[in-house]
């Protein structure tokens, strides 16, 4: 009896096994010779540039400005590290023998032309929804940039998540393949912003949290995540900012890296804007903000405007008179206010009101401390502007209680813990 069970469960199991292998397999697809960029017409190569920008393929499959595409850039997971590859046409090291259709099965399924499964830290999982011709049109633009001979170092992945094989589950369980379907309730131009926002774009493979497994939580869609040691805020309803993302807003912000309304762009979010969306047409990041200001249920402009006014106003009536000031109200009034106070009506791109600003609204300070201790670079944010760093010149304690401050003043929501703690963490 019990040999006749043992003999059926494992009979099951080889009989998994199978499927599995069977589901899990995928064939190589024969090598070409590179096609060279005369094969394309110039045309459809600037279609792809504005779709690779959109996907930002650059930010991730560069690490030397001087060698675009040539991959190489670590990706720090739970699991270990993984590199981006080479992208480029070169024929060994990079993808130069790939046809269209290994490359297409690359982009939405997720599988190497040799026939191994790839790791969604590359998010087909998104790019997997664009159409025929934005497939077409990416692979005219990488297969006519320079090839590079370049070979990034070994990923570092720990057993079992190095076997690439064992992808073929994660997919059965977290991977939808399938172009993008139009929502026919909406309009055409919220639907372009929704084909870029979750097909090229991929907007929720950051601010969307992930599960354990690395899959995007899709109970928790738009809630904001932790992303390469950033905050990407919620851009659903539950954004904290006063001002809300109306369409005006989003797009000032997607266009120029910042709004007066909001803040400016700075972290993985500046690379999302000034490397990759400014390819873009205006009527693409503007489906982008009709989209957007749906998705965060925002207010209308005039109801934006009082609340910003009203939400700056309530933080200047807060600060005490001078004689009263605490530790954190005094290192605000000296080091901040002269760059940080605005009249409330007319909020300045330039001077963003920490009052409106999502870095104080954040469940997390993460990017306030990070603004704080290091500044914004000149490329980051609105470009040409630039604020500097206040590492050097305040201590872990004081940057703890000014930041306190302007929690405790500038939103009504909880203090944060432990902040001295969180500010000593993000010293280099
Ligand atoms: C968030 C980072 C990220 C972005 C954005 C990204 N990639 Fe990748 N890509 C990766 C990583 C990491 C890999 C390697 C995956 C692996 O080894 O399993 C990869 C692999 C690939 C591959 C397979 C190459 C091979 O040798 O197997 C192709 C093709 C590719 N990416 C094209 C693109 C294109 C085109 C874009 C832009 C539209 C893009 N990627 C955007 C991270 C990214
Ligand atoms: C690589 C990760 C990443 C991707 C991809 C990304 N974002 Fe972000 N995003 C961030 C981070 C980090 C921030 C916070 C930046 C800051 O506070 O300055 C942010 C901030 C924002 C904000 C401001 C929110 C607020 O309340 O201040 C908006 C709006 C936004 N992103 C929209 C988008 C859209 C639309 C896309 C897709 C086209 C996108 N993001 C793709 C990481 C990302
Ligand atoms: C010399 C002027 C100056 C001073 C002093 C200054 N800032 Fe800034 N700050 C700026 C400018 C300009 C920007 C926008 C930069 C850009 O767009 O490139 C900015 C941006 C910010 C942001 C917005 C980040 C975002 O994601 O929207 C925060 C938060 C911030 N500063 C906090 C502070 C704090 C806290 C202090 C005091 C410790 C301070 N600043 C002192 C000029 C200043």
């Amino acid at each position: 009896m019990f040999k006749k069970i043992f003999g059926a469960v494992v009979a099951l199991g080889i009989l998994a096994l199978a499927i599995f292998l069977l589901i899990a397999w995928e064939s190589s697809i024969n090598p070409i010779s590179p096609p060279g960029p005369d094969a394309f017409s110039k045309e459809q190569i600037k279609r792809g540039e504005v779709l690779a920008g959109l996907g930002n393929c650059e930010t991730c499959h560069t690490t030397d400005p001087a060698k675009p595409l040539a991959g190489g850039r670590a990706m720090p997971t739970p699991f270990g590290t993984l590199y981006s590859t080479n992208i480029t046409p070169d024929p060994d090291k990079g993808i130069g023998q790939w046809s269209e259709e290994a490359f297409s099965r690359a982009m939405r399924e997720g599988v190497s032309r040799s026939g191994s499964h790839l790791f969604p830290a590359f998010p087909y999982t998104h790019f997997t929804k664009l159409s025929d011709d934005d497939i077409s049109d990416l692979y005219a633009y990488v297969m006519s940039r320079q090839a590079i001979a370049a070979e990034p170092p070994e990923n570092t992945l720990e057993f079992p998540y190095n076997i690439r094989l064992l992808l073929a589950g994660w997919k059965l369980l977290f991977f939808d393949e399938g172009r993008f379907e139009p929502d026919a309730d909406k309009g055409d131009v919220w639907n372009r912003g929704a084909y870029i926002a979750e097909g090229a774009g991929h907007c929720s493979a950051c601010h969307t949290p992930r599960n354990a497994l690395g899959a995007e939580d899709s109970g928790k869609a738009w809630e904001g995540a932790i992303i390469n040691n950033w905050y990407a805020p919620a851009l659903n309803a539950n954004n904290r900012t006063p001002a809300g993302w109306t369409e005006k807003e989003a797009y000032e912000y997607l266009r120029h890296g910042g709004s007066p309304f909001h803040g400016v762009a700075v972290g993985s979010m500046s690379d999302v804007v000034h490397d990759g969306l400014k390819y873009a047409p205006d009527s693409d990041l503007r489906a982008l903000a009709v989209w957007l200001s749906d998705l965060a249920q925002a207010p209308g402009e005039q109801q934006a405007h009082d609340s910003s006014a009203t939400a700056i106003r309530t933080a200047q009536q807060l600060q005490n008179p001078s004689t009263m000031m605490g530790e954190g109200e005094r290192l605000f009034a000296h080091a901040c206010a002269a760059c940080h106070y605005n009249e409330p009506n007319n909020p300045n791109t330039l001077r963003p009101d920490m009052a409106l600003n999502s870095a104080i609204s954040a469940p997390t300070p993460v990017n306030l401390i990070r603004v704080t201790l290091n500044g914004v670079s000149l490329k980051e944010g609105i470009p040409e502007a630039m604020m500097p760093g206040f590492g050097q010149a305040l201590s872990d304690r004081q940057i703890a209680s000014l930041l306190a401050y302007l929690r405790s003043t500038h939103t009504d929501l909880p203090a944060w813990t432990d902040l001295e703690q969180q500010v000593r963490n993000q010293r280099p």
